[in-house]
């Protein structure tokens, strides 16, 4: 009988996709809920031919370089910035994605994120908690209302057109986006208009990221950004924690520069106990969830399995990150 191809992946997944790769290759999945650590890593890359990575899973030039047999990277997540793709390519590495069925969970996410800071939901809770409420108060808790007011979407790509959908059809929101490409189809649809990352910025009253994380963008929102911004703007990340700079971001929520922020990323994840951001009555805080529905997390699985069966067996991959390595390849 011949032998199957060697996978490792790197943290306990849904078995809708585990069982696929188990009945394909021969598999070891690392069972801690914490991710291996970077020697342990490098050790089992010696000999696997597929692995299916995390998002917490650096994978670099020289870790790569421990890889002589590694054919394919699934990436258990549409992002993959933990991931030095163009290095992938170099050596013949094929990568794959999960995008597409995140989408709704994230859009319902972010826009989660965008109510709770505009009403203010998590610092309520806690004053009930707490004890001090006392009684009904009229100046009490005030927040941001949000029919009719004008969404920034940073990166009209599927989740940024989903929320802004939402926002626009539900809510009556005017939408602005900045992204270097044209999304005609979220201008007629939603009326959305192309402007400027200072436009954008200094005209909405929600402002939502949702661009990949790269050498152009990490750092995009920042002192000089959030100085321009209304007061009363409310900041929604569920792309990535580096997008902003996160020093500016506390100053510029505790002096009141912006309104409130709802994050489900943050940099680094998780923040330490002790950073300044999370004594902060105006953020609220996910750590990382904006993909965690029971479906949504099987069909990422499916998909990443899918991915890596491919990838070993030389087939194209169904979410391909780098269809360019096709030519180069290991076989
Ligand atoms: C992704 O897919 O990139 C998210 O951050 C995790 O689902």
């Amino acid at each position: 009988m011949p032998t199957k191809p060697k996978v490792f992946v790197t943290r306990i997944l849904p078995e809708a996709g585990l069982a696929l790769i188990r009945a394909a290759c021969d598999t070891e999945v690392w069972p801690d809920a914490l991710p291996p650590a970077a020697d342990i890593l490098r050790a089992k890359l010696a000999s696997i031919d597929g692995l299916v990575s995390l998002l917490t899973d650096k994978l670099d030039a020289a870790v790569l370089d421990r890889a002589p047999r590694l054919k394919v990277v699934s990436n258990f997540a549409v992002g993959f910035n933990n991931i030095d793709v163009p290095a992938c390519t170099e050596r013949g590495i094929a990568v794959g994605n999960t995008p597409g069925v995140l989408t709704d969970a994230t859009a319902d996410m972010a826009f989660c994120l965008l109510i709770a800071a505009a009403r203010r939901v998590v610092e309520g809770h806690q004053y009930t908690l707490s004890g001090q409420w006392q009684t009904w108060e009229p100046l009490g808790h005030l927040g941001q209302d949000l029919a009719g007011r004008t969404l920034g979407i940073v990166g009209m790509g599927r989740i940024g057109f989903a929320l802004a959908r939402r926002c626009q059809r539900g809510w009556d929101m005017k939408v602005l986006y900045h992204d270097v490409y044209k999304n005609a189809h979220a201008e007629a649809e939603l009326g959305a208009k192309q402007v400027d990352l200072p436009m954008l910025l200094r005209e909405s009253d929600f402002v939502s990221l949702h661009t990949d994380l790269n050498d152009a963008t990490r750092a995009m929102i920042g002192a000089a950004q959030f100085r321009t911004m209304k007061r009363s703007a409310v900041l929604i990340n569920t792309a990535r924690g580096p997008l902003i700079d996160q020093r500016a971001l506390v100053e510029a929520l505790r002096s009141g520069t912006i309104f409130a922020a709802g994050l489900d990323v943050t940099d680094p994840e998780p923040p330490s106990m002790d950073d300044p951001l999370l004594q902060l009555p105006n953020v609220v805080i996910a750590p990382h969830i904006a993909s965690a529905t029971v479906e949504t997390r099987n069909k990422m699985a499916e998909i990443c399995a899918r991915n890596v069966i491919a990838g070993v067996t030389g087939q194209p991959l169904p979410a391909w990150v780098n269809p360019e390595v096709a030519a180069k390849r290991r076989a």
